[in-house]
């Protein structure tokens, strides 16, 4: 994999990215979770098997990495493999986020997996502990899932406290939840401090059940902006392993395209993301090496107008889909 500038800034990263959502805790949404990590959650374990799915996308070429702090070990598990590889970090491109604190206590089901608080002792606090965790391989720090109720886009001393992170050289991003996704990101891209624009990337949820916020996505690119795609599989909704009968009328269009171009579901749901003029790097949230294999597939995938078309009749009216992600189980 060839990498490339994300939007202006100068950090390279690979079209299809890694994100350990997935594998730095035992809970979490993704349709198999608890099956991914066969139910093992003893910390050595899964510190392993991540380091064994980050050795194979740093084999196949992926060079941008994303954790947060609510991720449970995450932070630590990509810090500890970066130490023991010797990966020099100018080498790679990592991007963490601040604003959601990790509760689950280990466990696969919690009364509360992570709470959000986006104020600006959560910044002070999380920051020493990303450093901790990162240090000079953290490039891009994130605000977790901004959205306008959460007032973080009006908090002044949070966004001067980013500000003077961007001048230690820190690129400054947000990531997006919601059907407002394309609103809250208009708010962000008019953020000025000191006349410069806060926000150099932006991490957002484009799939082909919901592209809402793509005009959006356009305008942040081409104002130089970094984009960052997640949850292009729609949390597993977009696999083979989605076997939901109300969603079999749209299994098999989408079966129908990827036996027509030879590959299969999932790689074909990330070479629609990678098709946008927009994109910079779309994360695999790929919890298995054979997943990751799978979706790094999608580099070859000859997409054309014919799959443009057929899966443009999947969009979900984002409200629905929304609705359905808050309603998977935490596994
Ligand atoms: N608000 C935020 O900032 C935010 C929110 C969400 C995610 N993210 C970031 O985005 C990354 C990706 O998100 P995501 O994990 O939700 O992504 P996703 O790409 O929508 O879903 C990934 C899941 O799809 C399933 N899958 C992938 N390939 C498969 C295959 N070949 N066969 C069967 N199942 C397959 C796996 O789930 P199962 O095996 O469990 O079904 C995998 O965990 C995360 O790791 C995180 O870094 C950020």
């Amino acid at each position: 994999m060839t990498t490339r500038r994300l939007g202006a800034t100068d950090l390279l990263v690979s079209p299809l990215g890694l994100g350990l959502a997935a594998l730095g805790r035992p809970g979490y949404i993704n349709l198999g979770h608890a099956a991914d990590l066969n139910h093992n959650y003893d910390i050595e374990m899964m510190e392993q098997h991540t380091h064994q799915l980050l050795d194979a996308a740093w084999a196949q070429g992926v060079r941008y990495f994303d954790v947060a702090r609510s991720y449970g070990r995450a932070e630590p598990f990509l810090g500890s493999w970066l130490k023991s590889r010797r990966i020099s970090p100018n080498t790679v491109t990592i991007g963490s986020k601040w604003g959601y604190t990790y509760t689950a206590n280990w466990q696969v089901e919690a009364d509360k997996h992570e709470i959000k608080d986006h104020s600006l002792p959560v910044l002070q606090r999380q920051w020493q502990e990303s450093q901790a965790n990162l240090n000079s391989f953290l490039n891009i720090y994130q605000i977790h899932s901004a959205t306008l109720d959460s007032g973080v886009l009006e908090n002044e001393p949070v966004l001067l406290a980013l500000a003077r992170l961007k001048q230690f050289g820190i690129a400054i991003g947000l990531s997006l939840s919601g059907p407002q996704q394309g609103e809250v990101l208009k708010r962000a891209m008019d953020i000025e401090i000191d006349g410069q624009r806060l926000f150099d990337t932006v991490q957002a949820t484009w799939n082909v059940l919901e592209p809402s916020a793509g005009s959006t996505l356009q305008l942040a690119a081409d104002q130089g902006l970094g984009v960052i795609v997640k949850e292009a599989l729609a949390n597993g909704r977009l696999t083979s392993r989605n076997d939901n009968p109300a969603f079999a009328a749209k299994r098999a269009v989408l079966e129908t395209q990827a036996r027509r171009l030879e590959t299969t579901i999932d790689a074909l749901a990330l070479a629609a993301v990678l098709a946008q003029p927009w994109v910079g790097v779309v994360l695999s949230g790929a919890a298995t090496i054979d997943q990751l294999t799978a979706n790094l597939k999608a580099l070859h995938v000859a997409w054309d107008d014919q799959a443009a078309a057929a899966l443009a009749a999947l969009v979900e009216p984002p409200e629905v889909y929304w609705q359905t992600r808050s309603a998977l189980d935490w596994n």
